[in-house]
């Protein structure tokens, strides 16, 4: 899985000058190991020395060369869900850093079916036969709300097909069974057989477009409970802000075990309360990624460094806890499910990842200067799990990062405020929507 310190033969071909972004010192820099691909020189020795020595400026490297990383929010089509290659291989120290989503959505669906099965007599509240559940989805177009809904249905037996794929459409309301988008499904417990229906699913979004949206969630429980509250056995969310929203306007009380996805603090929390459980998406392992492939960028070290293969101080990740698909230029963390099993042990979702929390030397890692955004500053994952890790995980890695909140609903408000890339030695981007990849890399490409 080792990879060199590369950039595209294209650029050079074009004459562009590269500067060196970091130094060869590493012993990694082989010239013609890849057709495809070029070792990044640098423009002279003497260029190499200057920059060796760099406490922090961003010295001659064209914006457009700068290692940039985009995270949570993978480049596609977010009506195919196909990967923007473009975009992922922007130039040669381009990375994207997430999880496995179907590995995750797999375990969510698993998750949900064993509490069933293991609460299967006291949890059709009706007595009807039917075991019925609300899905709260989180954004139409992202790969990963698509994904979790896909794994859920699998699980429960309510996934229809559509164009070789499970439908991951929301089906609206479904009381009756008739809608098209899913089907009842069927679980057999102790020999006797129940339905499964998915009464009602609906994407998050409010009236200003912003998805995943904690708050229609709980509007949206609070319409389905009131016409139909008896028939909900199990509350479903492609998200935990979503989940908990719904857990308090109205599972909590009614008892109806309900499930999330991310591993909260405060999800956690909750499991203690009658949550019924969430994943996690190894966020700790996520944010230490998203800075670390910057880090190596332009240290000029093997990309590998402190992941795969230990670093100086002894950073290292395990390979059961992240993989990284080289063609799709990703990295992306495994998931765990948590559950009144094992919460105990996930309390606290800001804390940093013990493998890899050791901090790395000023004198051979100068302080950099990253420009990174949040596309949405009240995205309960965000902002309460995510962006606390990057601020612990800035200081181990000496990056000085600039952290941009975003409204969660246009590209502009965040791009207006890369005015000046030339400031900063590296980017990680987390689009509003995975197909505006352009909106930046073209900033990047003036
Ligand atoms: C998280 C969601 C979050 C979304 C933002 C997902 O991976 O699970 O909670 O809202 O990312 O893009």
């Amino acid at each position: 899985m080792k990879k060199k310190f590369v950039s595209v033969t294209l650029a050079l071909a074009l004459g562009l000058s590269l500067a060196a972004c970091g130094n060869n010192g590493g012993g990694n820099a082989s010239a013609d190991t890849d057709k495809k691909e070029e070792t990044q020189e640098p423009a002279t020795d003497k260029d190499a020395d200057t920059d060796s020595e760099d406490t922090g400026s961003t010295g001659d490297t064209a914006n457009k060369d700068k290692p940039l990383v985009w995270f949570n929010r993978q480049p596609s089509n977010s009506s195919t869900g196909e990967l923007d290659t473009a975009a992922l291989n922007f130039n040669a120290n381009t990375y994207y850093v997430g999880f496995d989503a179907n590995q995750g959505a797999e375990l969510q669906g698993t998750m949900v079916k064993e509490y069933i099965e293991a609460h299967i007599d006291e949890i059709d509240r009706n007595g009807d036969g039917t075991i019925g559940y609300v899905l709260a989805i989180g954004d139409i177009g992202h790969n990963d709300s698509i994904a979790r809904t896909r794994g859920v249905r699998k699980a429960l037996g309510t996934a229809v097909e559509k164009d070789g794929n499970i439908n991951s459409d929301p089906a609206g309301t479904n009381t009756d069974g008739t809608a098209t988008m899913v089907q009842d499904g069927e679980i057999e417990v102790g020999g006797k057989k129940y339905v499964v229906r998915e009464l009602a699913s609906q994407e998050m979004k409010n009236s200003a477009g912003a998805t995943w949206d904690a708050a229609t969630a709980g509007n949206a429980i609070g319409t389905w409970s009131s016409s139909f509250g008896e028939q909900i056995d199990v509350v479903v969310s492609n998200n935990d802000g979503m989940g908990m929203s719904m857990f308090n306007a109205w599972s909590k009380d009614n008892k109806v075990p309900t499930f999330g996805y991310d591993a909260n603090s405060d999800a956690v929390a909750a499991i203690a309360e009658g949550y019924g459980g969430t994943i996690s998406q190894h966020a700790d392992v996520q944010a230490y990624l998203t800075l670390r492939v910057l880090r190596n960028a332009l240290d000029g070290v093997d990309i590998d460094t402190g992941i795969g293969t230990a670093d100086e101080a002894g950073n290292v990740l395990t390979d059961d806890v992240y993989v990284y698909r080289e063609e799709e230029r990703s990295y992306y963390a495994l998931n765990v499910a948590v559950t009144a099993d094992n919460y105990q042990d996930f309390t606290d979702s800001t804390k940093i990842y013990e493998p890899v929390s050791k901090q790395l030397d000023e004198g051979s890692h100068a302080t950099k200067k990253v420009w990174l955004n949040i596309y949405n500053a009240s995205d309960n994952f965000l902002s309460s799990t995510y962006q606390p890790l990057l601020q612990n995980y800035d200081d181990i890695l000496n990056l000085e990062v600039e952290y941009i909140g975003g409204d969660g609903q246009t590209e502009s408000n965040i791009t207006n405020r890369l005015g000046n890339p030339g400031q900063y030695d590296a980017f990680a981007i987390n689009m509003v929507k995975t197909d505006n990849a352009a909106s930046y890399t073209s900033l990047l490409s003036q």
